[in-house]
């Protein structure tokens, strides 16, 4: 059966230049995109993306973080796409990350970690109505 799940390349994937190599990645694993967009990302829209992160320390950095730069949008497809991402992704502190995994090969801070994946079904169904509400 297949799903969707919400991927973004953040702002320091973009800066990096590596917006085709997580594509090929996601493509390469057997997954297809749906929607796919270049955007600055609005206040509004990422506090409530990361709305259950609202108490935690970082909360501030985080929205600055996002909001630094442009990031891709994609609305990822397949069999098992939450999990499957996620594994292409790698754990989210990018030094427990997998060497061959996106975060394991390309960076070092918990923060800027190249890449967000939905983690649940119920955060892809949240996190895709906010990214691309016109998306049928
Ligand atoms: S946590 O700590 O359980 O909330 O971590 P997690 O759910 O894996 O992370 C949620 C997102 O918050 C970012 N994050 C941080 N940013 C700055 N500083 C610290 N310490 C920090 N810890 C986690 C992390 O990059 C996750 O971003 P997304 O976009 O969800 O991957």
């Amino acid at each position: 059966m297949s799903e969707r799940t919400l991927v973004l390349v953040k702002p320091d994937g973009v800066s990096k230049g590596l917006i085709g190599e997580v594509i090929s990645r996601i493509e390469n694993k057997g997954l297809s995109l749906v929607a796919l967009e270049l955007r600055t990302v609005a206040n509004d829209i990422a506090e409530e993306h990361y709305a259950e992160h609202k108490d935690k320390p970082f909360f501030g950095e985080l929205l600055e973080f996002i909001t630094s730069g442009p990031v891709v949008a994609a609305v990822v497809e397949g069999p098992r796409a939450i999990e499957g991402f996620r594994q292409l992704a790698g754990a989210t502190d990018p030094i427990k990350a997998a060497t061959g995994s996106i975060r394991g090969d390309y960076a070092l801070e918990v923060q800027n970690n190249i890449v967000h994946g939905s983690d649940s079904p119920e955060s892809a169904e949240r996190e895709i109505k906010l990214w691309f509400p016109n998306l049928s």
